[in-house]
């Protein structure tokens, strides 16, 4: 595993620098980016795709952040472009685990999530989870990667989890790129009590209405190809 510390210790370099948060926050997610574009794991698993989904969640989280009145659309960006990270270090350092995973995908027809579980007994969210405390995450994109798929789960930031658990689910719903599998999850139970906490609109209607948002992602997507170059030329 001698590659592997030295990937975490390249991204911990950067994660240590004494710069302002959201810079770190970029710079962390571009070196997440270098380290892990050009590796090679399973054949079957595209990589250009899982940019893209990571890549249209980042776009899908700001244009949320916008919605709901969240305070930092980059912040929203950056803990969507990472959230998966979980996934790409399996990918990498597991290859036969990996493989496995996405035979019970195809086969069976579980999540990715499931198939973990069932494979490694340890999940993406929580693989996420160390790197990001183990690089000084702040807070928010901990939370963000950790809790995804549990967002009420989030002891400080459930609002920035919920918008990463949300675009997850758009970006499925509209199908951009690929993460894992093609099954699109339910909106956890308390997203409405969670978005009531920052965003009053939630208050009066109690209504989440994923399809509206088609036509203003479709616009925003444009900026992801912007993001996807950037990736491919890395
Ligand atoms: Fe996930």
């Amino acid at each position: 595993m001698e590659i592997f510390e030295q990937d975490l210790n390249n991204i911990k370099d950067y994660s240590n620098s004494s710069r302002s948060s959201l810079s770190k926050c970029l710079g962390v997610s571009l070196s997440v980016v270098d380290q892990f574009s050009q590796k090679k794991g399973p054949g079957a698993f595209n990589l250009n795709r899982f940019w893209e989904h990571s890549a249209g969640c980042g776009i899908a989280s700001r244009m949320l952040a916008k919605i709901f009145g969240y305070r930092s659309g980059a912040e929203a960006f950056v803990a969507d472009l990472l959230h998966d990270i979980g996934k790409l270090v399996i990918f990498q350092y597991f290859p036969r685990e990996f493989d496995e995973i996405l035979l019970l995908v195809n086969e069976e027809g579980m999540s990715f999530l499931e198939a973990e579980r069932t494979v490694l007994d340890v999940t993406h969210p929580e693989i996420g989870w160390w790197f990001a405390e183990t690089w000084n995450l702040p807070t928010e994109l901990i939370d963000g990667i950790a809790h995804h798929h549990q967002p009420a789960a989030a002891e400080n930031h459930p609002e920035i989890a919920m918008m990463v658990h949300l675009s997850g689910i758009l970006c499925k719903m509209f199908q951009m790129g690929f993460g894992g599998d093609e099954l699109i999850p339910g909106v956890a139970e308390d997203a409405v009590t969670i978005l009531a906490k920052t965003h009053p609109m939630f208050h009066r209607t109690g209504d989440l209405n994923l399809d509206s948002y088609e036509s203003r992602f479709k616009e925003e997507e444009e900026d992801s190809e912007t993001f996807l170059s950037l990736i491919k030329a890395a």
